[in-house]
């Protein structure tokens, strides 16, 4: 049989796409993998659930051989589920978290639309994605990379649900301070905190990095990590600042782990594409926020007076840990 036309592919792919996200958010690609097998009409009933879309998604599923379903309604994983239960949270971030953007992408294009407020996105969605694909794809080069310092106090720069924070406190005996600008993150963070009894460990700070003070609390980290937020911080010259004022606001600092997705380059051919980069093109460019790539980090982190003492490149496409150091004035390398 002849392959399908493209636009069949597209098609049906974006379908799959979204019968990922919807499993994945019910928690069915977990109970799968835990139990090898499922009932589907009984899984169904049990979470009550509308048993026709359930079976309706899995049959698309069914047809990418994610899972295969039998006649009496048991599912079990296929063979591209082990690929998809390890990527599913770059689905949930892309058709969940951005899904109204998506919806109303062309109402958000022309300027005179451009007003505060314009993009909408599930902050909700974005965050369960993320910690998905983090989990997957970031912690353990992370664990290697924090393995190689030693610190009493970190400091989490956009901590959002400080999930990070509460990873290190459980398997290093430091201290953490997480801060954002959100109070919606330092609320969830504050929850997760308590929820892991951490709170004699992990303190919250509510501030914009662009406008926080130093602290004798401050001056106590002599670590500090940045996950997915170095991007926010740009255009450059606002960038540029943030740098130069966290050697001032974090006066005892000897590292900065600062972990984020960077522009790859220009792509000739979509078969060189992998998952999850022009889903963050593609919603940074409609947000009106500049990615930058690698080259223009190493640049900016040298001219702030970060010197940088290595890069690992992580499992997410196009993502680094720069490890670095502050250049002090007075030419120490601490
Ligand atoms: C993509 S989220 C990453 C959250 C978390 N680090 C993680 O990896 O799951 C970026 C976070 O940075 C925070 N943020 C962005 N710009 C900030 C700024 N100027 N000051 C403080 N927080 C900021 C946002 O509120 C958000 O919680």
């Amino acid at each position: 049989m002849s392959p399908p036309p493209l636009s069949a592919e597209l098609f049906n792919g974006h379908l799959a796409a979204v019968a990922i996200s919807a499993m994945n958010e019910l928690g069915l690609l977990d109970a799968l993998d835990r139990a090898g097998v499922l009932h589907l009409p009984s899984w169904a009933e049990q979470h009550q659930l509308h048993a026709m879309t359930v079976d309706s998604l899995m049959e698309v599923l069914a047809l990418y051989e994610i899972v295969t379903c039998s006649a009496d309604g048991t599912a079990r994983p296929g063979k591209h589920f082990a690929d998809i239960l390890r990527t599913k949270g770059y689905f949930t971030w892309l058709t969940s978290g951005y899904g109204r953007l998506f919806q109303n992408l062309s109402g958000t294009i022309p300027l005179a639309a451009r007003t505060q407020g314009f993009i909408e996105r599930d902050g909700r969605a974005i965050a369960l994605g993320g910690r998905d694909y983090g989990r997957q794809f970031v912690d353990e080069q992370f664990d290697h990379v924090l393995r190689m310092h030693d610190f009493r106090v970190v400091a989490d720069l956009g901590c959002g649900s400080a999930e990070r924070l509460i990873g290190m406190a459980r398997r290093y005996p430091a201290e953490g301070i997480g801060i954002d600008m959100n109070p919606g993150a330092i609320e969830l963070a504050a929850r997760g905190i308590q929820e892991a009894g951490l709170e004699h460990r992990i303190g919250l700070v509510l501030s914009d990095l662009r406008t926080l003070e130093p602290s004798p609390r401050l001056d106590r980290v002599d670590l500090l990590t940045s996950f997915f937020n170095g991007h926010d911080l740009w255009p450059r010259e606002a960038c540029l600042a943030v740098l130069e004022r966290l050697k001032q606001v974090f006066r005892n600092v000897t590292r900065f782990l600062l972990c984020d997705t960077y522009r790859a380059e220009p792509f000739t051919t979509i078969s060189g594409v992998p998952i999850f980069t022009l889903g963050f093109h593609v919603t940074h460019a409609a947000m009106g926020q500049y990615i930058p790539t690698r080259a223009d980090w190493l640049e900016l982190l040298e001219e702030a007076g970060w010197q940088c003492n290595g890069v690992h490149e992580i499992g997410i496409p196009y993502s680094a840990i720069f490890d670095l150091s502050p250049v002090r004035r007075t030419g120490r390398h601490d």
